[in-house]
């Protein structure tokens, strides 16, 4: 049965990752050659609403749906409705009353994507739930490996950052273990949630082992807006003793992938010598989130619901 939703890869089937990587390699081939413009969705209506401020994914949607012929709509939270008390379920009703066809959500709270989904006719894309998921960020991070490294299986991806409010991480770590990677994780032990072992993650107690022989190293944002509590002393000592430099890139194999979600705390998470190094591909993964973000409208507006 053809898919209405995409709300996490906890979700997906590993064929269905596997058809939004091939699609998604397709156009960002594509667009690297200079083309534009497509017709696929012409005459669909995509709406995005971001409850939580976004440059990367808001403007990467935007721009996947115009490039594949959609009329985009941006619900401007400051001045919309929601100002007035309106409710997610209500607003996704009036949108749907409008007869949208795509309705592309970043929301705060976990499970609101997939609140908003089971109330509306129009297809759902969760574009970063809370501490939840980031479907098309891990879906743009693993067409970015599949491109330079020409497959998932078998890889050794090490995830280093703040892991405990990291919608990245978990939906990395469902898409990753799919396609049959290695994913090994380092934190501060308060920055570590428990559970991830049993999700099949290799939990490591220093940055050294979390890097070794690994073929991409990504770096996670410290979220300083979602840290209620003193996770660790100070951004000096986080980026001293937990983040990523150039002896601890020494253990990863040579010329492994650098790979950050973004935004980037320069010199915190990475240095920037790494960050703007021959390994870092962090403006690389922007482009990728563009093509697979195409893809991903594309399977949801092209296939027939039963
Ligand atoms: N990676 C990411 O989600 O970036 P934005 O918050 O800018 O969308």
């Amino acid at each position: 049965m053809a898919r209405k939703d995409i709300l996490g890869l906890y979700d997906l089937e590993a064929g269905e990752i596997e058809a939004l990587l091939s699609d998604g390699l397709q156009y960002k081939a594509l667009l690297k050659r200079g083309e534009r413009q497509w017709s696929e969705l012409c005459g669909k209506s995509v709406v995005t609403l971001f409850y939580e401020n976004s440059t990367r994914t808001r403007c990467s949607f935007e721009l996947a749906a115009v490039r594949l012929g959609a009329h985009v709509v941006n619900l401007s939270m400051a001045t919309s409705s929601v100002q007035k008390g309106e409710t997610l379920v209500d607003t996704g009703k009036t949108l749907d009353a409008m007869k949208c066809d795509v309705m592309v959500i970043r929301h705060p709270t976990g499970g609101a994507p997939r609140l908003l989904a089971g109330t509306v006719k129009a297809h759902v894309i969760n574009a970063g739930d809370g501490m939840n998921e980031h479907p098309s960020q891990a879906l743009l991070d693993m067409l970015t490996m599949k491109e330079h490294l020409g497959r998932i299986a078998g890889l050794k991806v090490a995830i280093l950052g703040d892991i405990r409010h990291s919608r990245v991480a978990r939906s990395n770590l469902y898409g990753l273990k799919k396609l049959g990677a290695r994913v090994s994780m380092f934190a501060p032990r308060t920055l570590m949630p428990d559970g991830l072992d049993r999700m099949g993650a290799e939990i490591c107690t220093s940055r050294e082992a979390c890097v070794e022989g690994a073929d991409v190293v990504m770096g996670l944002r410290i979220q300083l807006e979602r840290q209620k509590a003193g996770y660790f002393p100070s951004l000096g000592e986080y980026a001293k003793y937990y983040g990523i430099d150039e002896n601890v890139m020494q253990y990863a194999k040579p010329g492994a992938l650098i790979l950050h979600p973004g935004p980037v705390n320069r010199g915190i998470e990475l240095t920037a010598g790494l960050i703007d190094g021959p390994q870092s591909h962090i403006e690389d993964q922007v482009l990728s989130g563009v093509a697979v973000r195409m893809a991903m409208l594309k399977m949801l507006c092209q296939e027939e619901r039963i």
